[in-house]
């Protein structure tokens, strides 16, 4: 499974992608609202930092416009994947860009009906939203649980990326659901990395090497017997 992070903020991007486990970004155009900066310059620079892929949205409500945003989006570079809506529309400039070569990702996805629909246009991977579902007061992880059954099922090659994570069970439960791609927002991806114990386990032994540390030094050298 590959670990996609949910942002368009370089500096979060730059921080996780130290830890060698970063497979990809997603974007949407809230995201990019949120840096308050040049759109061109913001996809460039995630499109350069990441080596996997990275999602970039289309913004056209109709689809000739939105399947001529896709083409631009598309050759800002070798990594870039271009969203389209789960609507008529996305699905029409989806279809048309998929049957290019081109790489899509089809967005807002609720449902599995709708990942069929995904699916059946080519798309290179389809984004259920589960922490959003879940909001609706429905069971997000149970729709991926079916998405991934019916891909299986069916033998489709789109890939499916479990959006709109909000904790790392979600992660975890995603992981056993199947998904191909997990993309999640920094904090989210912080806590992954989290466990009391870890931090607790690692303070035990930094106090233990400490002690060992002022037990050398205050010794002759070579009085201490090994064992003793
Ligand atoms: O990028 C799409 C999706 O992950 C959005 O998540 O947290 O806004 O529901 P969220």
């Amino acid at each position: 499974m590959r670990l996609f992070l949910d942002t368009a903020h370089i500096d979060q991007i730059r921080e996780i992608n130290k830890w060698g486990v970063l497979s990809g970004v997603t974007t949407n155009p809230t995201l990019v609202a949120k840096e308050h900066d040049d759109v061109e310059r913001v996809w460039k620079e995630i499109l350069s930092e990441v080596k996997g892929d990275v999602s970039l949205e289309t913004t056209e409500p109709e689809a000739g416009p939105m399947y001529e945003q896709g083409l631009k989006l598309a050759a800002m570079g070798e990594n870039a994947v271009v969203k389209v809506p789960m609507t008529p529309a996305g699905l029409e400039a989806g279809r048309r860009l998929s049957d290019e070569g081109i790489r899509i990702n089809v967005t807002l996805v609720f449902s599995p009906a709708q990942a069929v629909l995904a699916a059946e246009i080519g798309a290179y991977i389809v984004s259920p939203f589960i922490g959003r579902i879940d909001d609706a007061a429905a069971d997000g992880m149970h729709a991926l649980r079916q998405i991934c059954d019916i891909y299986d099922i069916q033998g489709y090659e789109t890939e499916v990326l479990a959006a709109s994570l909000r904790h790392p069970m979600h992660v975890v439960e995603a992981a056993l659901a199947g998904a191909d791609i997990c993309t999640m927002p920094y904090d989210v991806f912080s806590k992954l990395v989290k466990h009391p114990l870890t931090d607790k386990g690692l303070d035990q032994f930094n106090k233990d090497w400490e002690s060992l540390q002022k037990e050398l030094r205050g010794s002759v050298p070579g009085s201490i017997e090994k064992g003793a």
